[in-house]
């Protein structure tokens, strides 16, 4: 149920002449065998046999709606991104989630899979699959977003498209057990106040995270969307930490140790902290600060008709629930309420709207977000004010598109 009434609608929209938006009369159609009034081919004739393909792909054509690597410095591609000017909803189907590996991804087999618990526990365990799939599960909707998302759009804007400055933030639903529930077993030590995560992967990726954290909502995940993760998602077991940064939710997981204080890992201190301009670093950034963007019209789509169109995107804060969105048409002096869709869940992507009329104008369209902490998205400025121009990671700042009277979208800083 959108939480738009219909008076609002009419109100943001002017008084929308549906005219605008009508199909074409029947006569100016025929022309074409396939169009109406014709019987179409694929209407006289057999469809494909089942089973062909046994795994189902998208459609023919949609075979341009594909993941995007980064570009990359070195010899192998380390990430790529989800194309969000071309997803609907809120989740994001399996084989468009963004990747992110700091040294490729492995092959391991359920069978060779094992989770040692150790540390400051009762008892040290190692878990087989079979033995982590037997404990009660959940399934829950939450993003995961990188947290150098958007770090290239800082200094000037970079990217093209909404894929390429913001494509590292990915929604599924996640399930697996909560990570409270298999330490219960270990017995965690009362003064137990970190516990660190490592990878099996070439990179051991190693973070420390507070326990607070830990006996909260962090969970053990196997499976995403239905089906078993897939083997660039950690398969089969990864670490999720919901609304923290995407680094910390360690994939393909070998290792959990219980400690009273943080291990100080490469990346939590090379990597993963942000430079101040007085020289000293952020460290411990781990909540995704509450950030939205237009996903449509965005950087690199045109806009080719006059009249009705619907804003489009998406918000989410690592923080908890988003509490409202708002959009500018004219580079933040007035701002509009924007519709959100329910379902609104916590540190889950949000699908907002907004009913707008195009006349051939120049734009300059914002969206900003507000969550339920009572933080509000920043603009770039705000953010640069308050953290300098050295950081790198965490950039939740609001997204200007411009458009031009030509309808071309492109992406700037306003
Ligand atoms: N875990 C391991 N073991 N190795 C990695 O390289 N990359 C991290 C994190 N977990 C990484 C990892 C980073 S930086 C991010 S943003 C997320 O995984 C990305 O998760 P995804 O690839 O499932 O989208
Ligand atoms: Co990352």
């Amino acid at each position: 149920m959108s939480r738009y009434t219909r008076r609002q609608w009419l109100q943001t929209s002017g008084a929308l002449s549906l005219a605008s938006l009508s199909a074409a009369p029947v006569e100016t159609l025929a022309g074409s065998e396939n169009l109406p009034p014709n019987i179409p081919g694929w209407t006289k004739n057999m469809g494909a046999p089942f089973l062909s393909p046994a795994y189902g792909a998208p459609s023919l054509y949609e075979q341009h709606v594909k993941r995007a690597l980064l570009p990359h410095p070195g010899p192998y591609p380390t990430a790529s991104r989800t194309p969000l000017q071309s997803l609907h909803g809120i989740i994001t189907p399996n084989g468009l989630v963004f990747e992110r590996h700091h040294a490729g991804f492995p092959a391991i087999s359920p069978q060779d899979q094992r989770l040692m618990i150790h540390g400051m526990v009762d008892r040290p365990l190692i878990f087989t699959m079979e033995e982590i799939a037997r404990f009660p599960s959940e399934s829950k909707i939450y993003f995961i977003e990188c947290s150098g998302n958007s770090a290239l759009e800082l200094k000037k804007p970079t990217g093209v498209t909404v894929q390429d400055t913001h494509g590292m933030v990915s929604c599924c639903e996640w399930t697996g057990v909560r990570l409270s529930t298999v330490l219960q077993e270990a017995g965690v030590h009362k003064d137990a106040s970190w516990l660190l995560a490592e990878g099996a992967d070439a990179s051991s990726m190693t973070r420390s995270i507070p326990m607070s954290k830990v006996m909260d909502d962090a969970m053990l995940v196997y499976a995403q969307n239905g089906e078993m993760l897939r083997p660039e998602q950690g398969y089969p077991l990864r670490l999720l930490l919901p609304g923290f940064e995407g680094n910390m939710s360690v994939k393909w997981l070998r290792r959990l140790k219980l400690g009273s204080q943080p291990w100080q890992s490469r990346e939590e201190t090379s990597a993963y902290t942000d430079l101040l301009p007085d020289g000293k670093a952020l460290q411990f950034t781990f909540h995704m600060e509450v950030k939205s963007v237009i996903t449509s019209p965005s950087g690199g789509q045109k806009i080719n008709n006059h009249g009705f169109h619907e804003i489009r995107g998406l918000a989410w804060s690592g923080r908890g629930k988003i509490k409202s969105v708002e959009v500018s048409i004219d580079g933040g002096i007035h701002w509009r309420p924007a519709a959100i869709q329910e379902p609104v869940l916590s540190k889950a992507l949000v699908r907002f709207r907004l009913p707008w009329k195009w006349h051939g104008e120049t734009a300059l369209i914002q969206s900003r977000a507000t969550d339920e902490s009572g933080h509000v998205q920043p603009t770039r400025q705000q953010l640069i004010n308050e953290k300098g121009l050295n950081f790198y990671y965490h950039n939740n700042a609001i997204q200007s598109w411009l458009i031009n009277t030509e309808g071309d979208v492109k992406n700037v800083h306003s």
